[in-house]
């Protein structure tokens, strides 16, 4: 198995910190499991490319990376990829830059990740290629004479046609995908976006089974809702280092009710809107006053884009009023941290919040989700807040869901979750964990693979688990 991203993230240790996506958690778990090699951009500059191939052993999985030019990293990586596909893709068409120099920068890239994975691709393998940063890739190796069967999954949400056509050149982008046997989305929503475009914009057939026909050949579409590593991350919720961090959370706040959101410092994410719920739940329940504590820990993300400086100045702005707001000489009810922290302390984390709030805008699907569940005390467990905008709410039912656009009605929910009797955040977590546990990274892979390899693969439908 060779699989491509744009980014290769594995943790040197037990534990990785940082702003790890959730591509890099769940790849990471697959690859351990499966063995194969996984190739992407190092996360280094160079001044010319060369092509090299670092190619290294951590943690029981091999990785080869390359480095890129300055100008491929501003043109590729902050250009197209992240100034134009991520803001498109999240619906947020007023934040979408649109740049030939961004359009070719991608395309060159594409093709030096095609040249340079080339020499690693045996007869027998399977290509699995990852997100929104790669979508030509498939079609780019197709024209080297890869015949391999190759697979895309997008870890992103797919947007709606009438977004979609904003971008100049969409057509060319979405054929390029076609040249792929696989292509993988996280639910029956961005597939049938998907479906949809093919139809209505390149007039293509679509079959009963999603299957696409696209120049004599079938292509499988479908929904595979990516998982966590259960088993690995509750393990980890109980050891000594997630102990020690519960223990040390808890003391911190002397009683206090504590409110938890992990997120990459990403404008999808809605943690402004989160802000001000909590800020508005504060202020309509001055009984409360001084009870919670919201802990946003936020790693920084693709701090050379505008519009993550922009998310950045707003949130310590936020972060600033409301504290000011509500704050008393002993007591902050804002946490708001810039780093990121080892798995393991994050379970400990998650175990010891009463909420887990969880409101991006737009989201592929949101593994934190998925982890709090994990994590939480089965006979004692917190309530999870999500929004209804997350892929994960598909899988999620039991969980709160929320418009997070909404401050009063994520206020209201936060005083619900609060008030919850014992029994019935027993009961929703109960339903909430059966669902991550079936559907976990495992699975995932190996629904993907199954398909990727053609044996028996594709059953009729989406198969989206749990989905009701
Ligand atoms: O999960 C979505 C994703 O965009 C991944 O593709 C990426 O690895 C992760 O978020 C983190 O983003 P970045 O590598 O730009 O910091």
């Amino acid at each position: 198995m060779i699989v491509v991203s744009n980014r290769v993230s594995v943790p040197k240790a037990a534990g990785a910190a940082g702003a790890q996506g959730g591509l890099a958690v769940a790849l990471n778990s697959a690859l351990r499991e499966h063995g194969g090699i996984w190739f992407g951009w190092s996360g280094q500059e160079t001044e010319e490319f060369t092509g090299h191939l670092d190619m290294q052993r951590n943690d029981g999985i091999t990785t080869a990376t390359i480095d890129l030019e300055p100008q491929d990293i501003e043109e590729y990586y902050n250009g197209y990829a992240n100034r134009t596909l991520w803001p498109l893709f999240h619906y947020r068409i007023d934040l979408t830059e649109y740049d030939r120099n961004f359009g070719e920068g991608y395309e060159r890239v594409n093709a030096r990740f095609a040249d340079s994975v080339l020499p690693l691709i045996e007869e027998e393998d399977l290509v699995w290629v990852h997100d929104y940063h790669l979508l030509p890739l498939g079609s780019q190796l197709r024209e080297k004479g890869v015949k391999n069967r190759m697979g895309l999954f997008l870890h992103t949400p797919w947007p709606p046609t009438r977004l979609l056509v904003s971008l100049p050149f969409h057509e060319r982008l979405v054929a390029s995908m076609l040249e792929y046997d696989v292509l993988g989305f996280q639910n029956t929503e961005w597939l049938e976006s998907f479906l949809h475009y093919v139809q209505k914009e390149m007039g293509l057939k679509v079959n009963l089974d999603n299957s696409i026909e696209y120049q004599g050949r079938r292509v499988i579409a479908r929904a595979f809702p990516i998982g966590i590593d259960f088993r690995e991350f509750t393990e980890a919720a109980q050891g000594a280092e997630a102990r020690e961090a519960h223990d040390r959370l808890k003391s911190s706040v002397r009683g206090r009710k504590i409110l938890i959101g992990v997120d990459r410092l990403d404008y999808s994410k809605g943690l402004g809107e989160r802000f001000e719920a909590f800020g508005r739940f504060l202020a309509d329940n001055p009984q409360d006053a001084g009870k919670a504590v919201l802990l946003q820990i936020a790693p920084p993300s693709r701090g050379d884009v505008a519009s993550y400086q922009q998310i950045r100045e707003d949130l310590e702005r936020k972060t600033g009023h409301i504290n000011g707001a509500h704050a008393d000489v002993a007591f902050v009810p804002i946490r708001y941290v810039n780093q990121g922290y080892p798995r393991a302390q994050l379970a400990g984390f998650y175990r010891a919040a009463d909420i887990g709030l969880v409101t991006p805008l737009r989201d592929g699907m949101n593994l934190v989700a998925k982890e709090y569940i994990a994590a939480q005390d089965p006979e004692n467990p917190g309530v999870l807040i999500l929004s209804q905008f997350a892929g994960a709410a598909h899988q999620l039912k039991d969980a709160l869901q929320v418009n997070p656009h909404s401050t009063e009605h994520v206020a209201e929910t936060i005083r619900k979750a609060l008030d919850m009797p014992l029994a019935e955040r027993r009961d929703r977590h109960a339903k909430l964990l059966a669902s991550v546990r079936e559907n976990d990274v495992q699975r995932w892979r190996e629904d993907f693979v199954k398909a990727l390899v053609g044996k028996n693969a594709v059953r009729t439908g989406t198969t989206e688990h749990n989905e009701a």
